[in-house]
Parts: C-alpha cells; sequence; structure tokens
C-alpha cells in the first residue's frame, strides 16, 4: 500500500513552531474511493465549503481505483486548508468495506466520518453528526435516510430502491437487538467515535461497512440524524449484482459468528435435506429398488445438499485449509455414521435404561444431531493447528 500525505504549504513548513502548529483535525473525514476521479475534486471543493469553518478536520482517501483518481486527488489537495492523505491499494481487499477499515486505522482525530466519494452524502452535514455524537454522548451518529427530514432522493430506480428496502429489512429481522435504534443500517455515511472502533475485530465483506460496525464492534449509544441522499455528482454506481450476492454472504458471516446461530443453521439446513432425501427414497422405490439398499442411497442424497449448503453458507471461511475431497469423504463418513449409531444407540435406552421407544428415538436424535454438528465442526471445519502455506491468501476477496 502507498501513502501519501499531501499537508498544504502552511502547515507543513518545518520553520513553524511546533506550537504555533494547528491541531490535528477534530474530525478524520474517511472516503473509499473506486475510480472517481470525476467526482474528487468537487467533493473536496464541497468539504472546504462547509466543514474547516465548523470543525478542524483532515481527510483520508481509501483508494482502490484503476483510474487517475489519487493524481486527482493529490492536484485539487493543494486548495484544501485542511490535510489530505490518500492511501492506494494495490489489491482491493474486502471491497469498500475493506478500504473504510483501513481508513479507520489510519485515522488520527476523536471523531471519524466515512462517506461516499461521488457526492451522495452532504459534506454540510458532518460538523452536524459529530456535534449530534457529542451532545448524546454516543459512539456512533447514523445519517439516515429513513426517518423524518431523511430521504433517498438519489437512489436511481425503483429496483434499487426495492432491494435497499429489502436489504434493510432483513438485515434488520436479523439482528433486532445489535441494530435497535439504526433505522438506515445500510448507510454509507455515518460518525463513529474512534475509540469505538475495534478494527481488530472486523471483517469487512463488500458495501455494508456500518452493519459491520454496528454488529461486531456493538458501540454503545447510537444515534441518528436524517439526511437526503444526494444524486452522483458523476459517473456510476460501482455495485453490481455481484455486491448484492457479497451483501447475503456477509449477513451470512455475520449471523452464524456465535457457536449456537451456527448450530441453529446447522439443524435448519439438516431439515431442508428431508426434501432430496425422500424424494430419491419415493424415485428409487418406485424403479422397484428393496426400500432398505433404497433408505442408504437416499440418504446419499441428502447428505450432498447439505453439504453443499454447508460448505456455501455456513462453513464458507473456515473450508480452505483442507481439500474438498477431504471435506467430503468427512461430512459423508460422519452423516452415515448418524445413521448407523442411531440405532445401536435407541436399543440401549430402550433396553439398558427403559426408556419408552418413542421418546427413546427423538433423544437419539437429538443426540446424534449435536454429535455429527460437533464432530463436523471439529473434524472437517475446525483450522488445522498448522495450517498448510498460507492457502486462505489465494481465495481472499478481492475486486
Ligand atoms: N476503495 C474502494 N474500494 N472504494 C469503493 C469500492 C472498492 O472496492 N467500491 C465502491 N467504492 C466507493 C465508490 O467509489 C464510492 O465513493 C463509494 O464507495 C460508494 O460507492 P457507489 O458505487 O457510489 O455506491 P452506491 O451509491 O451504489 O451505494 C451507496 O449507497 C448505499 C445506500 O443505498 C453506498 O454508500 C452504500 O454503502 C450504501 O449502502
Ligand atoms: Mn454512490
Amino acid at each position: 500500500m502507498s501513502q501519501e500525505s499531501i499537508v498544504p504549504d502552511e502547515l507543513g513548513d518545518p520553520a513553524l513552531d511546533p506550537a504555533e502548529v494547528p491541531e490535528p483535525g477534530a474530525v478524520t473525514i474517511v472516503v473509499p474511493t473506486f475510480n472517481e476521479s470525476a467526482n474528487v475534486r468537487q467533493l473536496l471543493h464541497r468539504i472546504t465549503e462547509s466543514v474547516p469553518a465548523r470543525l478542524p478536520c483532515e481527510v483520508v482517501f481509501v483508494d482502490d481505483s484503476t483510474d487517475d483518481t489519487p493524481e486527482v486527488v493529490r492536484e485539487a489537495a493543494q486548495d484544501c486548508p485542511f490535510p489530505v492523505t490518500v492511501l492506494h491499494r494495490e489489491e482491493a481487499v474486502g471491497g469498500l468495506g475493506g478500504a473504510v477499515v483501513e481508513g479507520l486505522k489510519a485515522a488520527s482525530s476523536d471523531w471519524v466520518v466515512v462517506m461516499d466519494g461521488d457526492c451522495q452524502h452532504p459534506p454540510s452535514l458532518v460538523p452536524e453528526l459529530v456535534a449530534r455524537g457529542e451532545r448524546a454522548g454516543a459512539e456512533l451518529v447514523v445519517a439516515s435516510r429513513y426517518i423524518e427530514g431523511g430521504s433517498r432522493a438519489g437512489l436511481a430506480g425503483g429496483y434499487r430502491v426495492a432491494v435497499s428496502r429489502g436489504a434493510t429489512w432483513l438485515a434488520k429481522a436479523l439482528f433486532p437487538r445489535r441494530l435497535h435504534g439504526i433505522s438506515d443500517p445500510m448507510s454509507g455515511f455515518f460518525a463513529v467515535r474512534r475509540s469505538a472502533v475495534t478494527a481488530d475485530v472486523l471483517k469487512p465483506l463488500g458495501y455494508k461497512i456500518l452493519l459491520e460496525l454496528a454488529v461486531r464492534s456493538r458501540p454503545r449509544t447510537v444515534t441518528e440524524v436524517p439526511f437526503v441522499f444526494q444524486d452522483r455528482f458523476a459517473g456510476e454506481s460501482k455495485s453490481t449484482a455481484k455486491e448484492g450476492l457479497r451483501f447475503l454472504r456477509h449477513l451470512a458471516g455475520l449471523r452464524t459468528e456465535a457457536p449456537f446461530a451456527r448450530m441453529v443453521v446447522f439443524g435448519l439446513i439438516g431439515l431442508t435435506g428431508f426434501l432430496p432425501n425422500l424424494a430419491a427414497l419415493w424415485a428409487l422405490t418406485e424403479a422397484g429398488m428393496h426400500y432398505l439398499p433404497a433408505e442408504i442411497v437416499a440418504n446419499q442424497f441428502g447428505v450432498a445438499w447439505n453439504f453443499l449448503l454447508i460448505e456455501r453458507l455456513l462453513f464458507r471461511e473456515r473450508r480452505l485449509h483442507r481439500h474438498w475431497a477431504d471435506r467430503t469423504a468427512r461430512f459423508a463418513l460422519l452423516a452415515n455414521a448418524d445413521l448407523v449409531l442411531r440405532l445401536p444407540l435407541i436399543a440401549l435406552l430402550v433396553g439398558r435404561f427403559g426408556v419408552a421407544a418413542l421418546p427413546a428415538t427423538a433423544l437419539a436424535l437429538v443426540i446424534t444431531f449435536v454429535l455429527r454438528f460437533v464432530g463436523t465442526e471439529a473434524l472437517v471445519y475446525l483450522p488445522r493447528r498448522t495450517p498448510k502455506k498460507s492457502p486462505v491468501a489465494h481465495h481472499q476477496e478481492s475486486r
């Protein structure tokens, strides 16, 4: 990563008495940019007009561009009465969210405001976000489109509006407590106290960095300020359908972080496995196979179905330390052992402990389910103590 600080001459002059050098900004404005050369000059101009007179600031661009955005920023920074930094990343790890986390790490002020580089977020609101946070003693202040006085005027098209609404609803349904008091968890415009940012626990994946922060850093007090989402100044949104999929993976990863939540999802996926299992059993017996061997074969359809879903949704982040064939074999073994184990276990519960057949079966189902979950975690997806030479690096998220 290359870093370059452009400090206007009067601030950077080494002849100045250190006592006369202005305090570092009271707010660090972090701006992620991907090919925004037609916007950044305008953005810096608008920040210059509305922020420094009310609040000392510095601006940090975290750039993954393939165009000349960094050069344009450097040029425009010459006219700015505040320090401007450009961090250019060679690899866009984590996309937009990854860039913001780099900016959070580089920030030096008590408050950090994150905003887009395309002028959809009005810089005139920056001092207000910070002031509101100070007044409310909050750690996070969200600029929201969904409270009175806010609007999503600049969100182009009914399709984008519907997707944005659906995503908001889904996120709030999955995290009712963590997102309590945040009407717009999809917002890319917010202020956060630097002391509340736990950069090391963040695992950003794509656009929704506020969601990541709210769920993982758990800021104590949250408040909101309405804002009007403007039209883009120039160019087009960088969001794609692929970004939508990344959002779903991000949600799944956040939701299944806790072991208990993982077990619940594991169980739900297991339940859906009955469908292919029964369908195969029906087809095989229809074709004339005896039901016992058909049970065994049909079970494999359920196992394959579960394996695919579990790989995609549940253990996506943890599967790379073992070869896929190795994982498949272990998973299949565990899933079938479950079947073989259950019968003697029921016999034991009934014969030895005098449990009636029905509760014994239910108990055996629960026991083998938990065993299977624990076994799958430990034997298929737990990272080995001495991992092979960082296989993960090749699969890291990049644009
Ligand atoms: N560094 C970096 N790396 N910046 C990126 C990347 C990336 O991979 N992808 C996008 N950006 C930058 C863009 O250059 C822009 O400054 C900002 O992130 C937002 O990107 P847009 O492409 O303009 O996003 P949008 O307008 O569709 O979405 C915005 O509004 C949504 C709410 O509807 C964003 O603020 C979203 O976070 C927000 O959810
Ligand atoms: Mn935008």
